[in-house]
C-alpha cells in the first residue's frame, strides 16, 4: 500500500471501541450469573479470538446491530485446542478465565504470540490451584490448563502488567477466600474499575483485594479506544496543516499518559465534553503544533505503553531530543517494538539510538521508504502516520491493522483533504 503525504487534515473522526475493555467485557459476561449485553464492542481480529475462546467452553454468543449478547449456557470441555491468534490479552486473560472452569483445555497462538512470555501469568495462577503445562515449562504457548481447583493467594508482581493483574483477578474471583494482588506501578485498571462497581474488588493504592464472587448480569457500553485515537492525535499534532476532532474517546487516566507527554512537548490539544459511564470518555481537539523534545521515564511507562511508537514519531517532529527509558517491556509485545521503532524510523532517515530499555530520537526530516511493519498493527499504523506527515511510505503488510483497527485506512481517508 502506497501512502502519499497529505496536503491538509480536517474534520471529525470516531475511533473504534476500546480493545482492552471489549476483551474484559466478553470474559466478564461469560463469567456472569445470567445473560449480559455489551453495546459497541470492538469486532477486530483480537477480540474475535476472545469471543471464540468463551464460545469454545460453552458460552452462547449473539451479535446484532452493534450489540453482543453473551451467556454461559453450559460449561463444556473443548475437544480441540483453542486458537488465540496474535492476541496476548486473549491468551493471558484467557488462562485466568479457563483456570476457573472444572475442565481441561489447551490454548495456542500464532508465531508472534508463541514467543511471548506466559510464565508471568502461569506463576500467579498456579498459586490459585490450577495445573498448567506447556512449552518451555509452560513459559510459552501452547499451554494446557486443568482448571477449577481455585484456592486464594497473595501475589506481588514484579511486572507492571494489566494482563497479568487481570488474569489473576479473574481467577481469584472463584477462589475459596480473599486474594490480594500488588503491582509495582499502576497499570491500566479497567478490570478493577468494573469489578469495584459490584464490590468484588477493593483498590488500596497498588494493592487490590479480590473477594470470591459471581458477577451479576450487566449491560455496558464500550467507549472509544484511546490507543486508536492516539494515531489521529499524532497526525493532527505533527501534520503542518491540521485541525481535527476525535469523538467518544476513553479517557481513563491509567491509559492517557500520552496526553501528559503531548502537553510537555507543547502540543495544541484540548479535552472536551468529558462524561462517565463505568469509564470516563470525551472528545479530543488537536491542531498542528510546534513540539519540543521530552523525556519519558519508568513511572510513566505503563500509562503510555501502547503509544510509545507514536512518542518516537512525535520526537521526529520535535525540536531537540526525545528520550524513552525503562520500557524494556516493549520488547515483549506483538513485535520487539524497540527494534521495530528504531529500524522503521532509521529507514526513513531519522537519527535514532537504540537502548536495551528504550531509545533517543532527534528531531529530523522524514524520507519516504518501503516499510515492513514486523507483523505489528501499531508499527504499521505509526508508519502510515509518518508517511502522511512526512514524505510518503510504502507499507508491505497493511492488513495487520485489522488486529485492533480494521477501518484504519478508511478513517484516514475521511480526514485527508
Ligand atoms: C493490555 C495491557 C498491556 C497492553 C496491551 C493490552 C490489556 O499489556 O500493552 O496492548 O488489555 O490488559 P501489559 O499490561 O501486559 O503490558
Amino acid at each position: 500500500m502506497k501512502i502519499q503525504p497529505a496536503k491538509s487534515i480536517r474534520g471529525e473522526i470516531k475511533v473504534p471501541p476500546d480493545k482492552s475493555i471489549t476483551h474484559r467485557m466478553i470474559f466478564f459476561a461469560a463469567m456472569a450469573k445470567d445473560r449480559c449485553e455489551i453495546e459497541n464492542p470492538l469486532m477486530a481480529d483480537d477480540t474475535l479470538r476472545t469471543l471464540d475462546l468463551v464460545k469454545n467452553v460453552g458460552s452462547d454468543v449473539e451479535y446484532n446491530k452493534g450489540k453482543l449478547s453473551i451467556r454461559m449456557e453450559k460449561i463444556s470441555e473443548p475437544i480441540s485446542p483453542i486458537f488465540c491468534g496474535n492476541s496476548g490479552t486473549t491468551a493471558r486473560l484467557g488462562l485466568g478465565f479457563l483456570s476457573r472452569l472444572p475442565l481441561f483445555s489447551v490454548i495456542y497462538g500464532d508465531e508472534s504470540l508463541s514467543s511471548r512470555p506466559m510464565d508471568r501469568v502461569v506463576e500467579p495462577l498456579s498459586l490459585l490451584g490450577s495445573i498448567f503445562d506447556g512449552r518451555n515449562e509452560a513459559s510459552n504457548l501452547p499451554i494446557s490448563v486443568r482448571g477449577g481447583i481455585v484456592k486464594h493467594a497473595n501475589y506481588r508482581s514484579k511486572v507492571a502488567s494489566a494482563q497479568v493483574k487481570s488474569a489473576f483477578i479473574i481467577a481469584a474471583t472463584a477462589g475459596d477466600g480473599v486474594s490480594t494482588y500488588t503491582e509495582p506501578i499502576t497499570s491500566r485498571d479497567h478490570t478493577e474499575r468494573f469489578l469495584n462497581a459490584f464490590g468484588i474488588t477493593i483498590k488500596k493504592g497498588n494493592l487490590i483485594e479480590i473477594k470470591p464472587s459471581i458477577i451479576p448480569s450487566f449491560k455496558s457500553r464500550v467507549v472509544g479506544d484511546f490507543s486508536s485515537a492516539a494515531f489521529f492525535v499524532t497526525l493532527g499534532v505533527c501534520h503542518r496543516n491540521a485541525i481535527l476532532d476525535i469523538k467518544d474517546v476513553g479517557l481513563n487516566e491509567t491509559r492517557t499518559g500520552f496526553l501528559n507527554v503531548l502537553k510537555r512537548m507543547g502540543a495544541k490539544i484540548e479535552i472536551r465534553n468529558v462524561k462517565n459511564d463505568f469509564e470516563p470518555y470525551g472528545d479530543l481537539h488537536v491542531e498542528s503544533s510546534n513540539l519540543e523534545g521530552t523525556e519519558v521515564l519508568d513511572e510513566e511507562i505503563p500509562s503510555v505503553i501502547d503509544e510509545i511508537p507514536l512518542i518516537a514519531l512525535l520526537g521526529v517532529f520535535a525540536k531537540g531530543r526525545t528520550v524513552v527509558r525503562g520500557a524494556s517491556e516493549l520488547r515483549k509485545k506483538e513485535s520487539d517494538r524497540i527494534k521495530a521503532i528504531v529500524s522503521v524510523l532509521s529507514k526513513m532517515g531519522v537519527h535514532i539510538e537504540e537502548f536495551e530499555d528504550g531509545f533517543e530520537v532527534e528531531g529530523s526530516k522524514l524520507e519516504g521508504a518501503k516499510i515492513d511493519p514486523y507483523g505489528d498493527h501499531r508499527i504499521a499504523m505509526m508508519a502510515a502516520i509518518a508517511g502522511l506527515c512526512g514524505n510518503g511510505v510504502e507499507l508491505t503488510d497493511p492488513k495487520v491493522v485489522s488486529i485492533s483497527y480494521p477501518s484504519f485506512f478508511e478513517d484516514l481517508e475521511k480526514v485527508e483533504r
